[in-house]
Parts: structure tokens; C-alpha cells; sequence
């Protein structure tokens, strides 16, 4: 028997469950169809558990420099399966808060893998659901106006590399590993690299990163980036740039061994595990895409409109699966302004400069907005100043004064073009940049916003005041 819908999610990750959230508050009848657990990527293999991890290698971090507080806390220990426990008990935790979420919005939830079925006896346009289970039961079929693809995306790998998931790992292998390797080298070093990076480094693992560009997280400001190198390279974790993996190879038992070429010269190199985070695909084997008139992008994402409407106009693609910015925050407001666009509300189009980007390593980064080379590339007039942590009091207190804010403003609008932060809390203090770049605020404004003292916050105050011209601190 057929089940009929207003919409039909396909993939109940975090993108997935806002949308039918905002689906339901807009009066569509609603369904998600989910093959593993509702959260998806970020919740259950991504943003919770790692950050979960990383807080736990700050907790280790700040117990071993406990004695500078006044606080003795002599000779800590990593404990990699109590920090395993705890990061599942947030997951479980905020696990159970969706499904209440979902339960209370009566929200349906199929518990198989949803694939998209043609002009069929159920429909003559293509965009029915059919709903298979591992277990003997029949497929369900759901009949629905609308279809949101939120399937996601997964680890990607290199040619002629095989995944073992024990020696040469992805990130989904990390996030359930149950003891620490002693050495690891990460092929890449993008958001996902640098992050484990950084909680594998300060858990007491050696760390060899091969990054095959001019730089690490090429995206990013150089400045930033420039920094982060510093500190880490500091810190003991090697970095190795314009490295590209050759070959990979394991003997029984034995270290990973892994050649790369720098400047044309091969280097053998190795380690007990070697981690691949050289980008992430999207999830469409399967699911039926070759039914419709749907059609790929050359880097194989499913392509959209400004509504994020695919060719099929009821088949709308959200989140990792379309090719944008592969973050939680892009795929829940995709989600959001697709349903609206269903429901007749018009959609307003999203700006990339509003998106803000954070890496949640030790130290964090967060940016808005342009960087200092786009900025230039796109010929811009600009003003660009740079502050301190050493110039905020809260960062003293807190004894971690390392790292910057940078901002860059339009010397002809006084418009913000970017803010980009490096340094502890960072991941926090961007909101508010992301707030002035929303309401479009000039630097003058964020200058005469009132920030409370003694707080961190104070950094952006002085960042949007040395910009001015007006500088106190730093
Ligand atoms: P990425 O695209 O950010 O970085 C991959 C890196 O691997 C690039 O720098 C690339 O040059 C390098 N690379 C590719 N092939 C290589 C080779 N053969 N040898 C050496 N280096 C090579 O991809 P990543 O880090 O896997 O992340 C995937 C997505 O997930 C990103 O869009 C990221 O923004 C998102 N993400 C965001 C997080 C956050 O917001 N904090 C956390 C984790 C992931």
C-alpha cells in the first residue's frame, strides 16, 4: 500500500531533521526516511564526537598545566576509552533530544533505505520512495508532492589505496577507535586532518602531516594559517607541504610504510596508522538517481538551483550532497529555505560571505566573509588590522594570550569583508561576526557595540576600532 506525503526527506542527518522540523511547523505532512540513525554524519561520526574528543584532550591539556592555577595535579593520564565513553554519552544524550524532536513535530520516520523510484503505477512523475528494510519485510512506498535528498556524504579515497579500517583509516574509523596508536601520518590537511591533528597531537600521539598543496587548509587565511603552523610546528607535530602520497604498504604486523614526493624527490616515511581526509563525496550510490532527470556536477554532487531544486522541480538536493560547503550549519539552512520555497514562502538566496567557517583544533580558527588573497584577487579598496589576544585582559585570565583577530573592511563603504580569528574560544566569538555580517554592520557600528568586560568578546570591539583608526588595546 502506497503512504502519501506533502514531502519525503531522504536521509535523516542533522540537514534532514531540521527540514522536516521546519516542514511540520509549515503544515506538511511529513516523512524522513533514515537507513542508520537520525543526527547523521555530524551528530553520530562528525561535529559531536569530535568535538567531544577534543574537549577531552583540552581537559588533559589544561590538568597538565593545572599547577600554573595554583591547582596540583601531579602526573595526568589519557584515558582513551573513559573519553570514548563520554563522547557516546553526549551522542546518546543528544540522540534521544532529536528523536523527542521528531516524535513531538509528528514527523514519520522509516527506519530502511529510501531509493527513488521513476514514473511508476504509484505516481506518473518520478520522485516515489520506496523503503527497503534488512529485515524480511515488505518495501514500503511513499507517495509524495516533494522530495528532499539529504543523504550526505562520505570519506573520500585515493586511487589504488585500500581502506583496511585498522592501518590506513578514515575519520568514521577514528571516532569509534578504542586505543591510541603511537604514531599516525594524515594524508591532508584540510578541516578534518587538522583536527584530528591536533586532538591525536595533544594526547600524546606523533603526528606527520602530507599536505599536497602550497599550504595546509589553503581556503583559509595565510595569516591564519601562518600562525597555526607556528604553533603547531612548535608543539612537535611535523607538517609536510607540496607532499603528495605515493603508495601505502603494510607488512603483517608491522608500521605502516608510505612514500611521498616533495619537489620531485621520493621520501619513505611511517607510522602505526595512516588516517585519508582528502575530502568527503557525496552519497548517491543507490538511492535511484539514474530514475530521474536528475544530473551530477563533474565532481559527481547532485546539481541545484537557487532553491536548491534540482532538474526534477519537486526534488530538491540539501546539504554535502549538493556540492556547497560541506558544514551542518549549510545543510540545516538549505534545508530550511527549501521547505519554505515548497510551502510558497519565497526564499531569500544564501550569501557565502555569511557562512561562517571553524576548525575546533587547539588553537581553534573561525572565519567570515573574504580573505586578505581574495580580497586582493577581487580587486577590492580595503583596510585590514590585526589584534592581539595579548590585548585582551579575559585572555590573560584565562592564560591563553596566543593568537589574533584580523579584520578587513571596504575603505570606499566601510562594509566588513572578512573577520578571521585564531586562538582559544575563537569557535564561539564568530557568532558575533557572523550577527554584523547579517545585519550588514560597518566596522564603525561593531565599534560602538558595548563588549562586556572582562570577556573575550572585547577582541572584536578592538578589531572593529583599530580598523577606525580608533585604537586602545594592542
Ligand atoms: P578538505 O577538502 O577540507 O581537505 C582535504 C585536503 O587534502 C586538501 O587540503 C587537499 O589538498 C589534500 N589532499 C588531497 N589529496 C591529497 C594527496 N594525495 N596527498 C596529500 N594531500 C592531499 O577535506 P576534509 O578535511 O576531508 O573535510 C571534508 C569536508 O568536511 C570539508 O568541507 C570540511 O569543511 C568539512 N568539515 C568541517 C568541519 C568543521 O566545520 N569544523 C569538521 C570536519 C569536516
Amino acid at each position: 500500500m502506497a503512504l502519501n506525503y506533502d514531502l519525503v526527506i531522504l536521509g535523516g542527518g542533522t540537514g534532514g531533521y531540521v527540514t522536516a522540523i521546519r516542514a511540520a511547523q509549515l503544515g506538511l505532512t511529513t516523512a524522513i526516511v533514515e537507513k542508520q540513525k537520525l543526527g547523521g554524519t555530524c551528530l553520530h561520526k562528525g561535529c559531536i564526537p569530535t568535538k567531544a574528543l577534543l574537549k577531552s584532550a583540552a581537559v588533559y591539556q589544561q590538568v597538565k598545566n593545572a599547577a600554573d592555577f595554583g591547582v596540583e595535579a601531579p602526573s595526568p593520564t589519557f584515558n582513551i576509552e573513559q573519553a570514548m565513553a563520554r563522547k557516546k554519552a553526549v551522542i546518546n544524550s543528544l540522540h534521544q533530544g532529536v528523536e523527542h524532536l521528531v516524535r513531538t513535530n509528528k514527523i514519520d520516520v522509516y527506519e530502511g533505505f529510501g531509493r527513488i523510484l521513476g514514473p511508476s503505477i504509484f505516481s506518473p512523475i518520478a520522485g516515489s520512495i520506496s523503503v527497503e528494510y534488512e529485515e524480511e519485510k515488505e518495501n514500503d512506498i511513499l507517495v509524495s508532492k516533494n522530495v528532499i535528498i539529504a543523504t550526505g556524504s562520505s570519506p573520500s579515497n585515493l586511487p589504488n589505496m585500500e581502506i583496511d579500517h585498522t592501518h590506513i583509516v578514515t575519520s568514521d574509523d577514528l571516532v569509534e577507535m578504542t586505543e591510541l596508536p603511537k604514531s599516525i601520518i594524515i594524508v591532508g590537511g584540510g578541516v578534518i586532518g587538522m583536527e584530528w591533528a591536533s586532538f591525536l597531537h595533544d594526547v600524546g600521539v606523533e603526528v606527520t602531516i602530507l599536505e599536497a598543496q602550497d599550504q595546509i587548509l589553503s581556503p583559509f587565511d595565510h595569516d591564519i594559517v601562518k600562525q597555526l603552523k607556528r604553533i603547531l610546528t612548535k608543539k612537535g607535530i611535523t607538517i609536510l607541504e607540496q607532499a603528495k602520497i605515493d603508495s601505502a604498504s603494510v607488512e603483517k604486523g608491522s608500521e605502516i610504510q608510505v612514500t611521498y614526493q616533495k619537489q620531485h624527490e621520493i621520501h619513505n616515511i611511517s607510522a602505526e596508522k595512516l588516517l585519508i581526509a582528502v575530502g568527503r563525496h557525496a552519497n548517491t550510490n543507490k538511492i535511484g538517481i539514474e530514475n530521474t532527470d536528475i544530473q551530477f556536477d563533474q565532481k559527481g554532487f547532485i546539481q541545484v538551483n537557487e532553491h536548491f531544486q534540482t532538474k526534477e522541480s519537486h526534488i530538491y538536493a540539501i546539504g554535502d550532497v549538493n556540492g556547497g560547503q560541506q558544514l551542518a550549519h549549510v545543510a540545516t539552512y538549505e534545508g530550511k529555505k527549501a521547505v519554505e520555497h515548497i510551502a510558497g514562502l519565497g526564499s531569500s538566496q544564501l550569501s557565502q560571505q555569511e557562512i561562517p567557517s571553524c576548525i575546533y583544533g587547539n588553537p581553534e580558527i573561525a572565519m567570515i566573509g573574504f580573505t586578505e588573497e581574495e580580497v586582493k584577487q577581487k580587486g577590492y579598496d580595503y583596510r585590514l588590522e590585526k589584534v592581539s589576544l595579548q590585548a585582551i585582559g579575559k585572555a590573560h585570565v584565562n592564560g591563553q594570550t596566543e593568537g589574533f583577530t584580523k579584520i578587513i573592511i571596504d575603505k570606499q563603504t566601510n562594509d566588513i569583508l572578512g573577520i578571521h580569528m585564531i586562538g582559544a574560544h575563537v569557535t564561539e566569538l564568530i557568532g558575533q561576526a557572523s550577527t554584523a555580517k547579517y545585519f550588514d554592520s560597518s566596522a564603525l557600528e561593531l565599534s560602538e557595540v558595548i563588549y562586556p568586560h572582562p570577556s573575550l568578546s572585547e577582541i572584536i570591539g578592538e578589531a572593529a576600532l583599530a580598523v577606525e583608526g580608533r585604537k586602545i588595546h594592542g
